[in-house]
């Protein structure tokens, strides 16, 4: 069987907040990210499926049982949180060996278990200590290492990474993506950092206001987010035109502008523009090489967001947003007001019809 969670017509009320209409499957082996603004339901909605909130309506079916009305600790889900929820009082191999202990009665296997897992997350030389004495990072990898060394049918995390640094989050992201592949582990991660989804995911799901807003394909998402707000959400450029010709490429006016496609829409038809920031190369000079659109503009603004520098430029009267990485800051010094060129390819430029 390809799905391995089938959540059908769920609905959770708490009251002042409820998830609604909640439909879909995570097949074997899938990735998936959950995104969204704050207060929007990720976590409610992964506590649900781990069985700690109980759903007014709606079933959760994990490997074919229906889970919905299980206790948490029947529904072969491992969680992992934000701030690890280590047992304070238990050494780093007790932690790990706590759920092992429920179902492994043989001592020389809860060792080898632990000690396997514990090599793969690179903590094998801090299983005597206890959680208090460790860092942030070593939290984490203990506290993934207790949610897999049961081997789950599933893994929830929310936000596991995000009181790591930038460089303990990259090494953790790699040591999660080598043992969830080894293990053959499938996730549902919910995250505030698009680096996440770009290095783990294979899907990811939007969430708004309680609601799944877009879950799809990651490549499908940000190339063609459903609806404003998820493009404006995942932070992608969106403008609106119309097409004046559909020949062999297709030509979008946008205002004063225009803009080269590769998709293939109709002469005459209204569209939304969509082009990643990352797509738009920014230069300070008209660039001798033949790109498709070179489209010329000022620099309105620029943030420096630490791992991505965003420039925001206008051109005409449409704001366009790029992103690249400090190191081209040390080739190019951008500053408000320069005159700038945005080049991008045709192919990166995706068109929705809307009317
Ligand atoms: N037990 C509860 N009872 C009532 N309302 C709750 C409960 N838990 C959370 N909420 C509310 O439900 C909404 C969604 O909460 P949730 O924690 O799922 O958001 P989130 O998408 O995970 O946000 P964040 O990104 O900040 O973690 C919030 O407005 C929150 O205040
Ligand atoms: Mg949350």
């Amino acid at each position: 069987m390809k799905s391995i969670l089938l959540v059908k017509d769920l609905h959770v009320d708490l009251g002042e907040f409820k998830i609604e209409d909640i439909t879909f499957t995570v097949d074997r082996g899938d990735y998936v990210c959950v995104i969204g603004p704050t207060g929007s339901g990720k976590t409610i909605l992964i506590e649900t499926i781990a069985g700690l909130y109980k759903p007014k309506r709606g079933s959760i079916i994990l490997d074919g049982e229906d889970i919905t009305d299980l206790p948490p600790e029947k529904r072969n889900i491992g969680i992992v949180y934000q701030d690890y929820a280590l047992f304070p009082h238990m050494t780093v191999f007790d932690n790990i060996a706590f759920g092992l202990k429920k179902r492994i009665s043989k001592k020389s296997e809860i060792i080898r278990e632990v000690k396997t897992i514990a090599q793969k997350l690179g903590i094998e030389h801090i299983l005597h200590r206890r959680p208090t004495t460790l860092s942030g990072g070593e939290q984490q990898r203990v506290a993934l290492a207790r949610a897999l060394v049961v081997r789950p049918k599933l893994l929830l995390m929310d936000e596991p990474f995000s009181a790591l640094d930038f460089k303990t989050r990259s090494r953790l992201r790699k040591l999660v993506r080598d043992v969830v592949s080894e293990y053959n582990t499938t996730v549902i991660h919910v995250t505030h950092d698009f680096e996440d989804v770009w290095s783990l995911a294979n899907k990811v799901m939007v969430m708004y206001r309680g609601r799944i807003l877009q879950y799809d394909t990651v490549e499908e998402v940000f190339n063609r987010p459903c609806s404003d707000f998820v493009a404006d959400f995942i932070d992608i450029n969106v403008m609106e035109g119309v097409v004046t010709c559909s020949n062999d490429k297709t030509i979008v006016r946008i205002g004063d502008l225009e803009i080269m496609s590769k998709d293939k829409v109709y002469e005459g038809s209204r569209v939304k523009v969509f082009i990643r920031p990352e797509r738009v190369l920014i230069l300070k000079y008209r660039p001798d090489k033949k790109f498709e659109n070179i489209l010329e503009g000022f620099v309105e603004n620029i943030e420096n967001r630490g791992s991505m520098i965003y420039v925001w430029a206008r051109v005409n009267n449409i704001l366009m947003k790029c992103a690249f990485t400090p190191n081209i800051l040390n080739i190019v010094d951008f500053r408000i007001g320069d005159k700038v060129y945005l080049c991008f390819r045709s192919d990166d430029v995706r068109l929705f019809v809307f009317s």
